[in-house]
């Protein structure tokens, strides 16, 4: 899988975007997305691979029997990561890496059914093609693996989906990537996962929480 990357995450912008990130997210974090986190992650243990792991938001939520590679494209998301390893507030073992989901260096350091846990969150909304990223997901992932992923998708009513697909092209230029409108939740059933959990809230966008297993071919 290799997909041509639609923005440099270490231009000015990038910068910019990765400084605000916190900043502007701390509200909706801490009264929303915060406890859908803990929810997702606090039964995680052995090996995992975060995609897209931003500025570090799971990872002080990682129990200390987790064994975290945490990707991430941006150098600019990576550095506030990074900041949050120094500061010792992390009790799983972690290993960040520069790159993209697509990018052959994850693939090298991730073989096959490898991984007990495969964690997105806000990153499927992003990456450049989503289906062939949960097709790559659901090889990386154990038989018996957990995919864990908090994302926002497409919204059911109208016309809030019109308006969605209407604004996207200019939201993704402004969200480095970001798409409002992808129906991730139906993508991941229908590229070889199932609910063994799953939650669906409105905090102003249209969220989906899952535990999701591979199904068995
Ligand atoms: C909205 S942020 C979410 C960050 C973090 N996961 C969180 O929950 O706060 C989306 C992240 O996906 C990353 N991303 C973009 N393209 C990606 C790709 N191809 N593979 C992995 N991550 C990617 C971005 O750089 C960004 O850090």
């Amino acid at each position: 899988m290799n997909h041509k990357r639609q923005f440099n995450h270490d231009s000015l912008y990038s910068r910019l975007f990765a400084r605000i990130y916190n900043p502007v997210m701390r509200s909706t974090e801490l009264a929303h997305l915060l406890k859908k986190r803990k929810a997702l992650l606090s039964e995680v243990r052995g090996k995992v691979l975060e995609i897209g792991v931003g500025t570090g938001a799971n990872l002080p939520l990682y129990p200390a029997e987790a064994e975290l590679l945490a990707i991430e494209p941006s150098s600019s998301m990576l550095k506030y990561a990074r900041k949050l390893l120094e500061s010792g507030s992390v009790r799983a073992k972690v290993q960040l890496m520069q790159a993209g989901i697509e990018d052959a260096q994850v693939a090298e350091a991730t073989p096959d059914g490898g991984y007990d846990f495969i964690v997105s969150t806000l990153v499927l909304c992003t990456v450049p093609n989503q289906e062939a990223a949960i097709r790559q997901i659901r090889a990386w992932l154990k038989p018996e693996g957990r995919l864990l992923v908090l994302e926002h998708i497409q919204d059911g009513r109208q016309p809030h989906r019109w308006i969605q697909r209407a604004i996207t092209p200019v939201w993704k230029h402004l969200g480095e990537g970001c798409h409002l409108d992808r129906p991730t939740d139906k993508l991941l059933k229908e590229n070889g996962f199932r609910a063994v959990q799953e939650q669906y809230f409105t905090q102003w966008l249209p969220f989906y929480w899952a535990i999701l297993e591979p199904v068995r071919r």
